[in-house]
């Protein structure tokens, strides 16, 4: 049997990374998992070599530091670790009306979600198009499709995943490299306690991080272009239908406050 090759996932401590961690390890991959916390990182590298991974390498790295994801590329490259396959999880997002969120927080969420996004993918995609074997998925969102009042700009970097990565998976039609879009709907995770949105409609009705993971990791598998999650798909067609400033009303409803906090 060919030994398993490493997977890089960003964001695996937490909600849908670390699911997909968990079905990586589970199937006996060697892994590099990135994300902020020290802490978090070790606990979940330990979980990860329980369940089945064959090594973890955890990298403390904050992506939404100008060029951290270089820094990272040294890093892993340092350890003469090759990566077969490149998870582009971490993101991030801040709830409010545009004229008073942060601009510092912002600027750092497009760091994170866009140019690491996008640094990472070219450092790894070549090394991938040299080897003429390897696979990308890029976390997208439904937010990819709705330009989202009170969630502006976390939606517009989504907006710009899900082309950048639809431009690549044709780019890459002639190669053994594959790319998917893993597109999902509102799921319960750390994510809108980060965002400040924890008290929003989106929050609900929202799938579990590990059903939406596991849709993920299949059609990454398969070199499928896109995963969406349960019950998008007809969202999308939706949104497909009306015009932008009709789906900016639509996603604005659901970014609002809800009358009684859960
Ligand atoms: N939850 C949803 O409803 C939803 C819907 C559509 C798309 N998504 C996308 O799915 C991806 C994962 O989100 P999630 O919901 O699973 O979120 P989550 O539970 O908040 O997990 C985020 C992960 O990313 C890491 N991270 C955050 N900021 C980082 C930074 N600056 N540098 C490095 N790592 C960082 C976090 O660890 P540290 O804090 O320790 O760094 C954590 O491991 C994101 O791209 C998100 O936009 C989520």
């Amino acid at each position: 049997m060919e030994p398993k090759q490493t997977v890089l996932i960003t964001g695996a401590t937490s909600g849908i990374g670390k699911e997909l961690a968990r079905l990586f390890a589970k199937e006996g991959y060697k892994l590099v998992i990135v994300a902020r916390d020290e802490q978090k990182l070790e606990d979940t590298a330990d979980e990860l070599k329980e369940i089945g991974a064959l090594q973890v390498t955890p990298i403390s790295c904050d992506l939404s530091v100008v060029g951290s994801a270089q820094k990272l590329y040294n890093q892993v490259r340092k350890r003469r670790i090759v990566i077969g396959t490149l998870i582009n999880d971490a993101g991030a997002g801040e709830h409010g009306f545009f004229k008073e969120t942060p601009l510092d927080e912002e600027l750092a969420i497009i760091q994170l979600n866009v140019t690491s996004l996008v640094q990472l993918t070219k450092l790894y995609m070549r090394e991938m198009v040299r080897r003429d074997e390897g696979k990308i998925l890029q976390l997208a969102s439904i937010a990819s499709y709705q330009p989202t009042p009170l969630l502006a700009v976390y939606a517009a970097t989504k907006a710009f995943v899900l082309s950048f990565t639809d431009a690549l998976i044709n780019e890459l039609k002639d190669s053994n490299v594959t790319m998917t879009a893993l597109i999902p709907g509102a799921t319960d995770t750390e994510f809108y306690v980060r965002a400040n949105a924890e008290n929003i409609k989106a929050t609900e009705n929202m799938a579990g991080p590990d059903v939406v993971a596991k849709i993920g990791f299949q059609a990454l598998m398969n070199g499928k272009p896109h995963a969406v999650a349960p019950g998008m798909k007809s969202q999308i067609l939706k949104s497909s239908l009306m015009s932008n400033q009709q789906v900016a009303a639509m996603a604005r409803k659901q970014m609002e406050v809800k009358t009684t906090p859960s």
